[in-house]
């Protein structure tokens, strides 16, 4: 079959990991009989740097004729990158804020599992992991504060900051339906996580989800709230099966569930709108630190890549291909150096993506 992939590589290590990334793409279109049409597109401070602007409106042109993006990752360091004296608008974050509006990319699907053959780079301790955990978080990921009204202004001579979380009823119910599908496949329980307790937002959030829960009678529906949540990820982490929560609170408990694993290398995501077109990119930041030495992980780009072939592309029994190369990679005893421990080999950046593919290929 032939499929166009928009290729976003973006800062840091993106574009290292982005072209192993693409290199397992293309052993599985050898392997498999398929076309893959690429499009590179520009985000973040590469398209500041390139048009001046973190997005321009060609590049969601583009972008939305193809079936699904795959992306490694933007931004760079704060405190002494040139795209972060321009104003707030104009920084790599806004870009891929406006794709995500612009594409309707409502549902972000953010998994965090513990390997068991990375089980030592677990920070929790052995009685807290013993039967491991395997966990989504369902992120809304076009509302919220993150989208609201937001100003700066100065009040009888005092600054004053305002920043609005809105959500309307159909906004949660549709991010809601999505959650309930996803745990009807798995353990089939959903953790709707909120502030109940003092927001009117998330007292909104609670209702409508329980309104949907009456259509998924065979999923169990607990509340928790936010700041519990925390907690919890850290106590006891395979309490959970999909979480389901607001914007903000998604952002914070997807950092800290993916910490947890010891593996933020590891980790992908799926950002997916109405129809099958998704974008894809890994937990992990553009790390400007490590960009360019080839030591980045590219797994987890690797392995939304995977997630690409499954939720965009339908290509299951290619996903699974690639999922397995990263297992048989993994027991092989290859590793990056962040998941280096006793008695592994370390590999760099490109060898990974060597490996990788080789895998597919056999
Ligand atoms: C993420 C990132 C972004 C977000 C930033 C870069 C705007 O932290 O994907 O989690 O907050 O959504
Ligand atoms: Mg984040």
């Amino acid at each position: 079959m032939e499929f166009r992939i928009g290729l976003i590589r973006g800062d840091g290590i993106g574009p290292e990991i982005v072209t192993e990334a693409k290199k397992v793409l293309d052993a599985v279109s050898c392997a498999y009989g398929h076309t893959f049409h690429y499009t590179d597109l520009l985000l973040g401070g590469a398209s500041i740097d390139a048009c001046g602007v973190p997005l321009t409106d060609e590049t969601v042109a583009e972008a939305k004729q193809c079936d699904a993006v795959l992306m490694g990752s933007i931004g760079g360091d704060a405190k002494t990158s040139p795209w972060y004296q321009l104003p707030p608008e104009k920084r790599p974050e806004a870009g891929l804020l406006r794709i995500r509006k612009e594409l309707g990319l409502f549902a972000n699907l953010r998994p965090a599992y513990l390997y068991e053959e990375l089980k030592d780079a677990c920070p929790l301790k052995e009685e807290i992991i013993a039967d491991g955990f395997d966990l989504v978080i369902m992120r809304e990921l076009t509302g919220g504060l993150y989208f609201g009204e937001r100003k700066t202004v100065v009040e009888d001579g005092i600054r004053k900051a305002v920043d609005t979380l809105t959500y309307n009823e159909k906004e949660i119910r549709r991010i809601a339906v999505r959650a309930f599908d996803i745990a009807r496949k798995r353990r089939k329980k959903v953790t709707s996580v909120d502030k109940a307790n003092v927001l009117d937002s998330s007292r909104l959030w609670r209702a409508v989800v329980e309104e949907v829960a009456k259509d998924y009678t065979d999923v169990t529906l607990e509340h928790m709230l936010v700041d519990n949540c925390a907690m919890q990820l850290v106590r006891d982490p395979a309490q959970f099966d999909v979480i389901l929560t607001e914007n903000m609170f998604g952002d914070i408990l997807s950092d800290e569930a993916s910490m947890v694993t010891g593996s933020i290398g590891m980790l992908s995501s799926a950002s997916l709108n109405e129809s099958s077109f998704g974008l894809y990119e890994p937990s992990h930041g553009s790390a400007p630190d490590i960009a360019g030495k080839n030591i980045a992980n590219p797994i987890a780009t690797v392995l939304s890549a995977a997630m690409m072939l499954r939720y965009s592309l339908n290509l299951d029994q290619e996903a699974d291909a690639v999922e397995q190369a990263v297992k048989r990679v993994l027991k092989k005893g290859y590793r990056t150096v962040d998941i280096m421990s006793e008695g592994c080999i370390q590999v760099s950046t490109i060898q990974m993506g060597d490996l990788l593919a080789k895998e597919i290929e056999a």
